[in-house]
């Protein structure tokens, strides 16, 4: 057991249906503490940025588009296991494989539109935190 950081997104088809309230609870209710949060708009050339790894994918452009639709809220979780815990909260990444009871199962629209990320390994964990936050913004 390791105390870990993740970066959580809250993603546009969430924020558009009111939905940033019921999702939070989801984590805490797991036990994962936020130590950073913020509401933001992504630019075309952020979202280019934060998603590079799939820049070659056939839904590059429409997971960009989709990313900078609306508001977003990305929050810094903090907890035993909280990268492993939180993907396994947050389920499959389409929502037609997601475990019911999982965020995505429960919310998600679609494979694009499916109201949450989670960081998947340490190393990304670290480098998506630093992407949206400065070091000020997270409670020690
Ligand atoms: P996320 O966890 O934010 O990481 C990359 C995103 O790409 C993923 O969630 C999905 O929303 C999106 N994605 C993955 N596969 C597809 C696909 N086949 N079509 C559209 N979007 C996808």
């Amino acid at each position: 057991m390791s105390i870990e950081r993740t970066l959580s997104i809250i993603k546009p088809d969430a924020t558009r249906r009111n939905l940033i309230g019921k999702i939070i609870a989801r984590f805490e209710d797991a036990g994962l503490r936020i130590v950073g949060q913020k509401q933001l708009q992504l630019t075309r050339k952020q979202a280019e940025k934060f998603y590079f790894v799939h820049a070659e994918k056939s839904f590059f452009n429409n997971l960009c588009e989709f990313i900078i639709s609306g508001s977003i809220v990305v929050q810094v979780l903090e907890g035993e296991n909280a990268i492993s815990l939180n993907r396994k909260i947050i389920g499959a990444t389409d929502p037609s494989n997601a475990i019911p009871g999982t965020i995505r199962a429960d919310f998600a629209e679609s494979v694009e539109a499916n109201s949450v990320h989670g960081s998947d390994s340490p190393e990304n964990a670290t480098n998506e935190i630093a992407f949206f936050f400065a070091q000020i913004e997270i409670i020690n």
